[in-house]
């Protein structure tokens, strides 16, 4: 007879072969025979992180830490479930409970600085994750992650020898080496590609999301969309809800409300889908797209009378293949509209913010080639960082 032990045991066991999918089964079964089995909702809660249920994960955890309180791991689960929902604080205190009663925890020490991070606090950052790297001595995650800590608490020096060995270790994770190489780019360690990877693009905003509108309205400044909106008007384009309009990496969608107005419709592409959940809750978007905007612009060529792109191409190092595709995408009269962030180097320059800068003149030179004209061009501050203004520039083309 299968009792909720056996079931949970045989779960687990599923589980460590990644099974993930028939452990979720087991563990359910076992909690209809003991709804208030502990292991079960905490394992429960693992198997939901893993295959994304955010919601469900915290549910089961928030369980299991009621049934069996002061146990680590569960505190340890429920901290990454608190985490992986945007409730920063509560993640901090679960795992800092967790770490109190289980000091080797190298997971753990790893979870709560990246946490840290998230919340902003990367200074705070630095000392949990060099104690996981100093437990995990191969987590390439947690020397990647320390290293980013380093570089955001502003001691971009001490962030090279991390970044230097998470690449050593990322093995055949490429993913991982391709993170580690755009860090070691940003820091003048490496050969700077022509984009950021598009993991460390998702992640960053993934975990960016929860704090996302108040941190960019409130602290930064952040007034790209708004300014975006006033220039498109300045060009005489009507704010009378005409327009086809494509937000071009709509995140939460701040950007969205500015241009919302022009539209009659209004679709987003981002590659965050934690971003776009936040975007979704507007109802401002008829439709909402988890892509990469590079692979999203050739499925509706000629489609579009409006595509924006609100602080975003600041993640793209060769600014020509977007250009070209946002051509091809344009209806005919149509408005391109971007923010820039400005620099001197040609062709482009990667920040220690880990963001490409661009020289107008040389962009406007691709845009040619790629059959846009110039319609206008302003000069503004982006938004504030580490209180110092982000230069920058808006561009409208037309073909
Ligand atoms: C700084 S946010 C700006 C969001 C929004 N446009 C606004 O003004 O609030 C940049 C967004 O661009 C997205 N992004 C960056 N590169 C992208 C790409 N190649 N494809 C799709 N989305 C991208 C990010 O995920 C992020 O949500």
């Amino acid at each position: 007879m299968n009792t909720a032990n056996d079931l949970v045991a045989r779960g687990a066991q599923r589980h460590k072969q990644g099974k993930v999918q028939e452990a979720e089964g087991l563990y359910r079964r076992a909690l209809k025979l003991n709804p208030n089995h502990p292991d079960a909702h905490n394992l429960l809660s693992v198997a939901l992180r893993a295959r994304g249920a955010v919601a469900e994960a915290l549910a089961a955890s928030t369980r299991a830490v009621a049934l069996a309180p002061g146990h680590p791991l569960m505190l340890a689960n429920h901290g990454a479930a608190l985490a992986e929902a945007g409730q920063l604080p509560e993640a901090i205190t679960a795992m800092q409970q967790c770490l109190a009663l289980a000091p080797g925890d190298a997971t753990t020490w790893r979870n709560l600085g990246q946490a840290l991070a998230a919340a902003g606090r990367p200074a705070d950052a630095v000392g949990p994750l060099t104690t996981a790297t100093q437990l995990a001595p191969a987590m390439a995650e947690a020397w990647l992650a320390l290293a980013h800590a380093q570089r955001e608490s502003g001691n971009a020096f001490a962030a090279r020898a991390p970044a230097a060995r998470a690449l050593e270790l990322s093995g055949r994770d490429k993913g991982m080496a391709e993170q580690a190489r755009f860090l070691l780019a940003a820091l003048g360690e490496a050969e700077t590609p022509d984009r950021a990877p598009a993991a460390y693009v998702r992640q960053l905003f993934d975990t960016f999301a929860p704090r996302f509108d108040a941190e960019l309205e409130g602290k930064l400044d952040y007034r790209t969309p708004a300014l975006l909106a006033e220039a498109l008007l300045a060009a005489g384009i009507p704010a009378e809800g005409v327009l086809d309009v494509l937000d071009l990496g709509c995140g939460t969608g701040l950007s969205g409300v500015a241009l919302a107005p022009f539209a009659r419709r209004l679709e987003g592409v981002d590659l965050s889908p934690r971003m776009l959940e936040a975007a979704r809750a507007r109802n401002l978007y008829a439709a909402l797209h988890e892509m990469d905007l590079l692979a999203f612009l050739p499925r509706k060529p000629a489609a579009w009378d409006i595509i924006a792109a609100a602080d975003v191409l600041n993640y793209l190092g060769d600014l020509a293949p977007v250009l070209a595709a946002m051509r091809a995408a344009l209806r005919p009269g149509g408005t391109i509209a971007f923010s820039l962030e400005t620099g001197e180097a040609v062709p482009f320059a990667l920040g220690e913010g880990m963001r490409y800068r661009h020289n107008p003149a040389h962009v406007l030179g691709l845009a040619e080639a790629a059959g846009l004209n110039l319609l206008a061009q302003t000069p503004v501050t982006l938004r504030q960082e580490r209180g110092q203004p982000v230069a920058g520039a808006l561009l409208l083309l037309r073909c």
